[in-house]
């Protein structure tokens, strides 16, 4: 295949393609073959005797609680092992709040929904499913700027402090989705002890790319539910964490870590909603995955298929685009996703263009809450799924997309 170097050459070769979602891609879902291929084989009955086909133990299977807190580096006793889903848990940790309130004690805190108004403050660019839960039941988003150090915690303190509707923080202190970021440790510490005008008030801790380096940096951040404890916010920080990336993305298993007291009000409202999780498939992941460098090295092995794909788009991008004013990416250290800042007020005909071309990207303004990215610039780029070649000539697809949708800007500009 020639390699386009315009935007009608791009066109002209009718990619067919949808890069919009963060997924493994069939190689990496490979790697953990033996799940499935050794599912009949790996038995039911768990190292205590337990049946795992049948009811019960709503918080999770002993041994997967004990390998969450091995990977979450907290007791046992303080994680649920549950079902595939971080995401699932995070929605149902908001419903919670929303119809009971944050705390095991009825008395203490009255349901967010019975509140008035409250808002969750939504470092941008974020993770547009974290934004869908919040619009979804009606919780109000208040967007705060991000750095490469984590969110404006000058701004976050000052709206928490004044303002008792503001029940939490959307974070992803490790990769960021979309930005890469790797939350310092200064941003965590004030996190964890800032003064909240709320009593209720929560990080929603979204620990999904703890694991997933692209570098030999194995990247970590400071453990937030000790920092909280030790500033005397013992249940502030709900962690979520999850094996899809590790193993199969609709198929692993899910992790909450919290204080015991968090634990003990999960687990009231969680066994309302179930008799327990699939415990055959947490079964089957501690036997396969087996402790912590079991995971580490096939995340090795993971890495090892997508660093090639995150250097690709990284190096069509230097290529292509390091001449043009106003355009940005960065080179992330980990996590699924690459931010491209366009020029303002371009990203929405870059993405326009690339998909009249066949090229399938997130929407524009996907990162942000109401899909209002109010500069138009910011486009999530995510290299996982495609096959290097494919990405590496979706990557120059995207810069010849941007560059075309600049041209068209200066010529309407010039008319
Ligand atoms: C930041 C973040 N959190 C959560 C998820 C989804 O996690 P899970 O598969 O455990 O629901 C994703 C998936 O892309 C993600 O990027």
């Amino acid at each position: 295949m020639t390699t386009p170097a315009t935007y009608d050459e791009f066109k002209r070769l009718n990619m067919r393609l949808d890069m919009s979602r963060g997924k493994p891609s069939p190689e990496q879902l490979d790697l953990s073959r033996a799940l499935i291929d050794e599912a009949g084989t790996a038995g039911f009955m768990s190292r205590d005797g337990i049946d795992c086909r049948n009811y019960g133990h709503v918080l999770g299977l002993p041994e997967a609680r004990e390998f969450g807190a091995q990977l979450l580096d907290v007791d046992a006793a303080q994680v649920v092992a549950a079902g595939n889903s971080s995401l699932e848990l995070m929605h149902d940790a908001l419903v919670f709040a929303m119809l009971h309130g944050v705390s095991d004690r009825v008395s203490d805190h009255a349901p967010w929904s019975r509140q008035g108004e409250v808002a969750l403050l939504c470092p941008v660019p974020g993770y547009d499913r974290h934004f869908a839960i919040c619009e979804a039941l009606g919780i109000c988003m208040i967007a705060v700027p991000m750095t490469q150090d984590g969110p404006d915690m000058d701004a976050i303190e000052a709206l928490v402090k004044r303002d008792a509707s503001v029940k939490g923080i959307w974070c992803m202190p490790l990769y960021s989705n979309p930005s890469g970021a790797i939350w310092s440790r200064a941003t965590i510490e004030r996190l964890a002890a800032m003064p909240t005008a709320a009593n209720d008030f929560r990080l929603f801790w979204d620990d999904a790319y703890r694991f997933h380096h692209l570098t030999d940096t194995r990247h970590a951040t400071p453990d937030i539910i000790e920092l909280c404890e030790q500033a005397g916010h013992a249940d502030r920080a709900l962690v979520f964490a999850s094996l899809s990336k590790v193993t199969l993305a609709g198929g692993g298993v899910a992790f909450l870590a919290s204080s015991r007291r968090n634990v003990g009000w999960w687990q009231r409202h969680a066994s309302i909603r179930t008799i327990g999780p699939d415990k055959l498939n947490q079964l089957r992941h501690v036997r396969y995955l087996r402790d912590r460098e079991g995971l580490e090295r096939l995340m090795a092995k993971h890495r090892a298929l997508l660093r090639p794909k995150f250097d690709a788009v990284v190096a069509e991008f230097d290529t292509l685009l390091a001449d043009v004013p106003d355009v940005s990416w960065n080179r992330p250290e980990g996590g699924y996703f690459i931010s491209l800042y366009a020029p303002k007020g371009h990203a929405k005909r870059t993405v326009a263009l690339a998909a009249d071309a066949g090229l399938v990207l997130t929407p524009a303004g996907a990162a942000y809450p109401y899909g209002r990215d109010d500069e138009d610039r910011h486009l999530r780029i995510a290299p996982s799924f495609p096959s290097l070649d494919e990405v590496t000539l979706a990557a120059r697809g995207i810069a010849l997309s941007l560059r075309r949708a600049l041209e068209e800007g200066a010529a309407s500009a010039t008319r």
